[in-house]
């Protein structure tokens, strides 16, 4: 099998459950996540040079708060960290991408509703493609590539956007927009607040 072939596979990961977090927990998580108004989520993430120590640590904060949260994407941006790395897990263990690009996307596209860590309480209905291929490095410099669909898909294309400084807000109509930014100054912002998904 030529290197090509094998670089197009996703990396093989071990099916994991999902356990149930304390709420104290995951409050302690959430404290770690930016939210809307923290000027950082607006900034453009520096592409990673080094393949070091420091990354690989910073690859296992963001894994432990993404299960802790819980969430299934989380962007370093979401952290304070403007570095082009974001984990997720949809239902196979997590994965972290650095210096993630989108090579191609489908032609065909859906419309789902996403929530955000960092806009808790808010869901949006977003339009993306339904598939994507995405190149990246892991967390020691090896290169990937592969091709994914769905909720796989669409968390990658979320947590690029905020390495961009995009947020769901901006992919949505300005009424949604209106209707989210409004119900969520209405909201007590409290540590309670649910914030779903990415
Ligand atoms: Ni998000």
């Amino acid at each position: 099998m030529s290197q090509t072939e094998r670089t197009a596979r996703r990396p093989a990961r071990g099916r994991r459950e999902r356990p149930e977090v304390p709420p104290e927990v995951q409050a302690a998580a959430r404290r770690q996540i930016r939210t809307l108004g923290d000027p950082v989520l607006r900034e453009t993430a520096r592409p990673v040079k080094e393949f070091d120590a420091e990354l690989a640590a910073l690859s296992r904060r963001m894994i432990a708060i993404l299960h802790d949260a819980p969430g299934v994407g989380l962007a370093a941006t979401q952290l304070g960290v403007v570095r082009r790395v974001l984990v997720y897990e949809v239902d196979d263990g997590p994965v972290t991408l650095v210096n993630p690009t989108i090579v191609s996307a489908s032609p065909a596209t859906e419309v789902v509703d996403e929530g955000c860590l960092s806009l808790p309480g808010m869901t949006l209905p977003v339009e993306r493609p339904v598939e994507v291929r995405v190149r990246a490095r892991d967390v020691r410099g090896r290169r990937l590539e592969y091709d994914t669909e769905g909720l796989e898909a669409r968390v990658i294309q979320h947590e690029l956007d905020h390495l961009d400084g995009v947020l769901i807000l901006e992919r949505t109509s300005r009424q949604e927009r209106a209707r989210a930014l409004r119900e969520f100054r209405e909201r007590d912002t409290g540590a309670a607040s649910a914030g779903s998904g990415l």
